[in-house]
């Protein structure tokens, strides 16, 4: 008797899919990672190759990736390894998938974390602890959280974890779909209200030295002459993967929920170009025009420099107090309300291909996966939390947010367009769509995509700084070696030792998740399953 576990789970409506794609989508990264990025590349020279990677890999791989979903849910796949082992005849298909759920489970585990901060700043901003308060108190508060001066981020940590597991434990329709359908609303709404504040800034109001449009000016002004820097393409394109969440495997998987001749043209755009409104016009309209109108250009050039993905905790709970007390606590609730929605219902997609995996191949029930799921991310966490300031959160989001992403995505799309054959994966587009979708697109994902996924990937890996440096730990090994102070000297090598394990840690996942698509494979054969695929590719 074969034993294959058919799916009960269905999206409840089509708006719900596509607010829980969008929600997938819109994440910590469109409000933090995105005015960062747009800083640390100079402003308006970002924003054409960023505009360009939209455009020539966006696009295109959220069609190929919503398609491939709806492909394998139609024989009762949910996860990559086996939606993509059933586009080819070729076994090792599915251990290119594992890619598709390593790194969803690693993303999470310090993706989780990241949340669990907005929920805590929530808390911080309602009960007032910043009123008052200094520009650098602010600031210290926030190297005080991450560093664990008190037991805090572990309990908000803990809390967010549980909350991520309770909803997934109530599957598609009565949980990540209603988490959407609340979060996406109120996260757009709280988005305007900032939005609006952020822009209508006045010089002189309340200490600000600049208005909101400087901000804006600064990162809508074009500057053609990036065109020719290498290193800012790999920043835009880094940024595109990381917010659409394509190269990570959950689009493939919401996807795979749908209905066979369901629509994937018109919603995977709907979804795609919503994204794309939140993290240019609101996500570019709150961080930058705010802390720019404060502290001016320079200064908040020079502390992205450093604060990266912690700007936006260091500076606006100050800055908005600047605002009165009523106001500053409104304006706390919407920042880091808007970042703990944006984030929970992308990390709620994380954790689906690896509760349809489980559920796929061993036959767990959605609780039992669920809690899986949870637990899998406590562990794989616990280290972010306890050894962040030896950079180990960092190593996750480089490995497994950045670089497997690029490497899943240009794997998938010559599977997609050169393997499972673009003829046959232009019907899988086209079927049942809503839009007439340009044919243009058919000639881009054959050949444009592949082309520049792959300059991609050889640019990550040969520049300076890029995949190879980073293997050498080039740049610690420098610090190391300048280091004149003892105790600085005693941090950095701690800080290669967290930093090597991480990587062996996460190596340690992947093969352990590679092991289990073995087994998972043995089973299909040994129940008969394997004939299903023989058959469609
Ligand atoms: N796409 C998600 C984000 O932007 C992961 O945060």
């Amino acid at each position: 008797m074969s034993t294959t576990t058919k799916s009960s789970e269905n999206w409840g409506s089509r708006v719900g899919l596509v607010l829980a794609m969008a929600g997938n989508a819109v994440g910590l990264g469109n409000f933090l990672r995105f005015p960062v990025q747009a800083i640390q590349n100079g402003g308006g020279a970002f924003i054409i190759p960023y505009l360009i990677c939209f455009l020539i890999m966006g696009i295109p791989l959220l069609f190929v990736e919503w398609s491939m979903g709806r492909f394998g849910g139609k024989t009762g796949d949910h996860s990559t390894p086996f939606i993509l082992n059933n586009m080819s005849r070729d076994n090792l298909w599915k251990y290119v998938g594992v890619f598709g759920i390593f790194t969803n489970l690693a993303v999470a585990a310090y993706y989780c974390y990241l949340e669990s901060w907005t929920l805590a700043y929530v808390w911080k901003s309602l009960s007032g602890a910043f009123a008052g308060q200094s520009t650098e108190a602010v600031s210290d508060m926030f190297t005080q959280y991450v560093g664990l001066g008190t037991s805090e981020p572990i309990i908000f940590w803990v809390v967010c974890l549980l909350l991520n597991t309770w909803i997934l434990s109530r599957g598609l329709s009565g949980g990540v779909e209603i988490a959407a359908k609340v979060g996406m609303p109120l996260l757009i709404f709280f988005g305007i209200f900032l939005a609006v504040r952020g822009i209508t800034l006045t010089a002189g109001e309340a200490g600000a030295v600049n208005d909101g449009t400087v901000g804006l000016n600064f990162l809508w002004t074009p500057n053609f002459a990036s065109i020719w820097d290498f290193k800012v393409w790999l920043a835009a394109a880094g940024q595109i993967f990381f917010t659409l969440s394509v190269g990570m495997g959950s689009i493939q998987c919401y996807a795979s929920y749908m209905r066979e001749r369901d629509d994937v043209a018109l919603n995977a755009m709907s979804a795609g170009w919503m994204n794309e409104f939140v993290e240019v016009c609101l996500g570019a309209a709150i961080l930058i025009p705010i802390s720019v109108g404060y502290l001016g250009v320079e200064k908040v050039v020079e502390m992205t420099k450093t604060g990266g993905l912690g700007l936006g905790f260091r500076t606006l709970p100050y800055l908005f107090q600047q605002w009165g007390p009523l106001l500053a606590a409104l304006a706390g609730m919407a920042w880091f309300g808007l970042l703990f929605f944006a984030g929970i219902t992308s990390s709620l997609a994380m954790g689906t291909p690896v509760m349809g995996f489980l559920h796929d191949e061993f036959g767990w029930r959605r609780q039992t996966s669920a809690w899986a799921f949870g637990i899998a991310v406590f562990f794989l966490g616990l280290p972010t939390v306890l050894f962040f300031q030896y950079g180990v959160f960092d190593e996750y989001d480089y490995w497994a947010g950045t670089v497997s992403l690029v490497v899943f995505a240009l794997l998938e799309i010559i599977l997609f367009a050169w393997v499972f054959g673009m003829d046959k994966g232009w019907a899988e587009i086209t079927r049942g769509a809503d839009i007439k979708v340009p044919v243009f697109f058919k000639f881009v994902i054959k050949y444009v995509t592949p082309v520049v996924l792959t300059a991609v990937f050889l640019g990550s890996l040969l520049s300076s700084g890029g995949i190879l440096d980073q293997l050498s730990n080039k740049a610690l090994h420098a610090e190391i070696t300048a280091a004149t102070d003892p105790a600085n000297l005693e941090f950095l090598k701690k800080k290669l030792f967290f930093v090597n394990l991480s990587r062996i840690g996460l190596l340690a996942v992947f093969g352990g998740i590679a092991l289990m698509v073995y087994i998972a494979q043995l089973k299909r054969e040994r129940d008969g399953r394997d004939k299903l695929r023989n058959d469609n590719a």
